[in-house]
């Protein structure tokens, strides 16, 4: 039984074969190159936009319905997740939330400045960022710039994680500045 040829001694022959074979491979990788990159559409080389980042994850917290309902208006508790004075002059850095009770109910919001997205402290009448001085009342509207005034940091679903359970802020959930858990 023959078995095929394995090797073949270097000739004018088998050398031309070889550079048809590299020139036949090249052209090949070429072409696939073109098509990996959205090419045959005009050729663009523009490169692929990322992936969108994952939904932001639910914040639980340690109130309840009843224990944010029994204390006064203006009762904040903080859900930041970074330390006070941070200045990443990111607009819309994720610097965590500020959950809130007033006189109709309990919301929460975002507590990045709409400025650069400083990280928001509580002030006497509701709200400053230590980055510019941009100033916020208590439902999260600038009432001093450099931050938009008029402006309404976002705010997001609250809700019990059981009947009479812990309060769960939703950041995948916005809502209006006048929702209110009640
Ligand atoms: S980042 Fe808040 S005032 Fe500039």
């Amino acid at each position: 039984m023959s078995q095929p040829e394995r090797s073949t001694p270097a000739g004018p022959a088998s050398g031309l074969d070889r550079r048809e074979f590299c020139a036949c491979a090249l052209a090949l990788a070429a072409a696939a190159a073109v098509v990996s990159c959205g090419g045959g559409g005009g050729g663009s080389s523009t490169p692929a936009p990322p992936p969108p980042p994952p939904p932001p994850s639910p914040v639980t917290t340690s109130e309840t319905k009843a224990s944010m309902m029994g204390q006064p208006a203006g009762t904040v508790r903080d859900y930041t997740t970074t330390a006070s004075g941070s200045c990443p002059l990111v607009l819309g850095a994720a610097q965590g939330y500020y959950l809130v009770r007033d006189s109709a109910g309990i919301y929460a919001f975002n507590a990045s400045c709409l400025h650069q997205g400083g990280r928001l402290n509580t002030t006497q009448t509701g709200f400053g960022c230590p980055c510019h001085g941009s100033q916020y009342d208590l439902n999260g509207t600038v009432t001093l710039g450099p931050a938009p005034v008029g402006a309404i940091l976002q705010h997001y679903q609250v809700s019990e994680s059981t009947p009479g359970g812990v309060l769960v802020i939703d950041p995948s959930k916005p809502v209006s500045a006048t929702t209110r858990l009640t």
